[in-house]
């Protein structure tokens, strides 16, 4: 056996519990078959410790999560959290470990499966064989500038105020990262702004150009961000890799992953400069199906197998997850959010058990 690799797990809310016991389980049968050793240890975010501690995220499961390898992350908030002061929502809890792990490069892939090309609400020669990768920044724009708030002013009238606000050291290390990705893939960037209007968005744009003279061999396109979401359904199979700061990138995320008609599919990484990354599903907690065995483990398993690929540089254990996850959809398993005529409808748990299987055989 290898070094034991430590993960802090964080079910979180709604569906949460389920699907992680299911990565875990994935990643139990891959430890084994690769000599992996992990030590996998529990930690509370979200709505299920604004309940235990009145925190969205104990100082405790920060320390854990800091001293681990990895972080893997389920989903977090439900209705129950909705309207609490902001500092006590259970999305507040996500935003701080970002930062405070210093994952400023979100990676969202948005692959459609062949096996489910027409789950898409788009026509299938539009969508088949588009494989996107968004990287977001995470940690700036207009989601941490300052000035921030709610202020009165002098006519007592109140004025709600965000920055979006970027430093040159914040653009490039996400356009290195972009780029470095894009060598990997088919060697296209697309860097998505709005620098006709924005002033932050021209420093980015003259970022991104100054940086690209390192990589020549990969391909450079710059669009507003308008036109980006248009193209997105328009034509998606144009891009390759595309970076954008980290409000576009919140947006054009979810787009990109509607694309391919099963966000329940689509796992991501949020990566910083050193220390652990951390993974998790797009999709959210799906208050509306917990604790029913209804939800799609997919995208946590995935999830898992990005945490092997890019947080414990584990490739080839990466692979047989994603192969498995592709031979369960090639079965024509499927769980409610990407059943349709002709597949076979089955729970949270025996979608564990098929995958399980596979993986065993
Ligand atoms: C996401 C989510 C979060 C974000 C929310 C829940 C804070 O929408 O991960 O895309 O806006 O970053
Ligand atoms: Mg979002």
């Amino acid at each position: 056996m290898n070094q034991p690799y430590r993960l802090t797990l964080l079910p979180g809310d709604g569906i949460g519990p389920e699907i992680m016991a299911i990565a875990v389980d994935v990643l139990k049968v891959i430890g084994k078959q690769f000599k992996l050793d992990f030590i996998f240890q529990e930690a509370l975010i979200g709505g299920a410790a604004i309940e235990a501690t009145g925190q969205p995220l104990p100082e405790e499961t920060l320390t854990m999560a800091r001293n681990s390898d990895a972080v893997l992350l389920a989903a977090i908030g439900g209705y129950k959290w909705d309207n609490l002061p902001r500092q006590q929502r259970p999305e507040t809890g996500l935003l701080a470990i970002r930062e405070g792990l210093g994952l400023f490069a979100n990676l969202r892939p948005a692959t459609v499966f062949p096996q489910l090309v027409d789950a898409s609400s788009l026509k299938r020669e539009v969508v088949e064989g588009v494989d996107i990768m968004v990287v977001r920044e995470l940690t700036g724009g207009i989601y941490f500038g300052q000035p921030k708030g709610i202020f009165e002013t002098e006519t007592g009238e109140k004025r709600g105020v965000n920055t979006m606000a970027y430093r040159e050291s914040e653009i490039d290390r996400i356009a290195k990262v972009a780029f470095e990705i894009a060598r990997k893939r088919r060697h296209q960037l697309c860097s998505v702004d709005k620098a006709n209007v924005l002033d932050v968005s021209q420093l980015w744009r003259d970022r991104v150009v100054e940086m690209s003279a390192n990589y020549p061999d990969v391909e450079l396109s710059h669009l507003y961000v308008d036109n980006a979401a248009m193209q997105l359904v328009r034509a998606p199979k144009q891009f390759d890799t595309i970076v954008t700061g980290n409000l576009f990138g919140d947006i054009l995320s979810d787009e990109a992953s509607m694309l391919t008609g099963s966000i329940g599919m689509l796992p991501s990484a949020s990566l910083g400069a050193d220390g652990p990354g951390l993974f998790e599903p797009v999709h959210g907690s799906a208050p509306d199906i917990a604790g029913q065995d209804k939800a799609n483990p997919l995208a946590q398993v995935l999830s898992a197998a990005m945490m092997l690929r890019y947080g414990l540089n584990q490739p080839e254990a990466a692979d047989k997850i994603e192969q498995a996850v592709a031979q369960v959809l090639e079965n024509g398993d499927r769980t409610g959010d990407i059943f349709s005529f002709g597949t076979r409808l089955v729970g949270c748990r025996q979608m564990g058990d098929i995958l399980l299987q596979i993986l065993e055989s």
